[in-house]
């Protein structure tokens, strides 16, 4: 009885922690932890053509729901999912024990690693942040990557294609060439 209450208690606490540190997370980054609606995902897997593509990446990769879709559908490209939210980073970890794919998960800013080696980005993120990212896509992206933002259109460039989510603006897929 009393280890039940132990066990019971330690779970509980590591939800709370959990919690905490999305709550955390989210105020610090001005950006929640949620994870791409599966209507968005199917619309991605059926809309954007992976051809020869060789890298992957998602910038803020929450809990590894999107980017291991996308690994399982194309086992063979290198999936690199960025991500500065230690919970969410864990749980993608975790995913990763039971599911084994071969994704590249790194802990840290993605204003701060090179991407320059990338053939599609996938972001789901908030406005302010897509301005930023606007400045280092320019200045780092090659000619012909693709870059998928989920919901938050990039302002200052022209979208290749649009797909729309049948559920309202949030879930819509913006489809850029650099
Ligand atoms: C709305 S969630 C999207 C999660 C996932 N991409 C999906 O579509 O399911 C945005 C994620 O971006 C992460 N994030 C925001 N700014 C970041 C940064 N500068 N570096 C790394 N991750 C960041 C957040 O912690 C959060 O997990």
């Amino acid at each position: 009885m009393h280890i039940l209450l132990l066990i019971i208690t330690l779970l509980l606490f590591c939800f709370m922690i959990f919690i905490y540190l999305n709550l955390f997370y989210s105020f610090y980054l001005k950006v929640p932890m949620l994870s791409s609606g599966s209507g968005a995902i199917e619309n991605f897997l059926q809309n954007i053509d992976f051809g020869k593509a060789k890298n992957f990446y998602e910038l803020g990769s929450g809990s590894g729901k999107m980017i291991s879709k996308v690994a399982s559908r194309y086992p063979d490209l290198k999936c690199i999912g960025v991500e500065y939210n230690i919970a969410a980073y864990c749980s993608a970890k975790f995913r990763n024990l039971f599911l084994k794919q071969k994704i590249d998960y790194k802990l840290g800013d993605f204003f701060k690693i090179n991407i320059s080696d990338a053939d599609i980005i996938y972001v789901y993120l908030f406005p302010g942040l897509m301005v930023r990212l606007e400045a280092k896509f320019s200045q780092e992206l090659r000619k012909g990557t693709i870059v998928i933002s989920n919901s938050f259109p990039i302002k200052t460039r022209k979208p290749k294609m649009i797909i729309q989510e049948k559920a309202g603006a949030l879930g819509t897929l913006y489809v850029y060439e650099y």
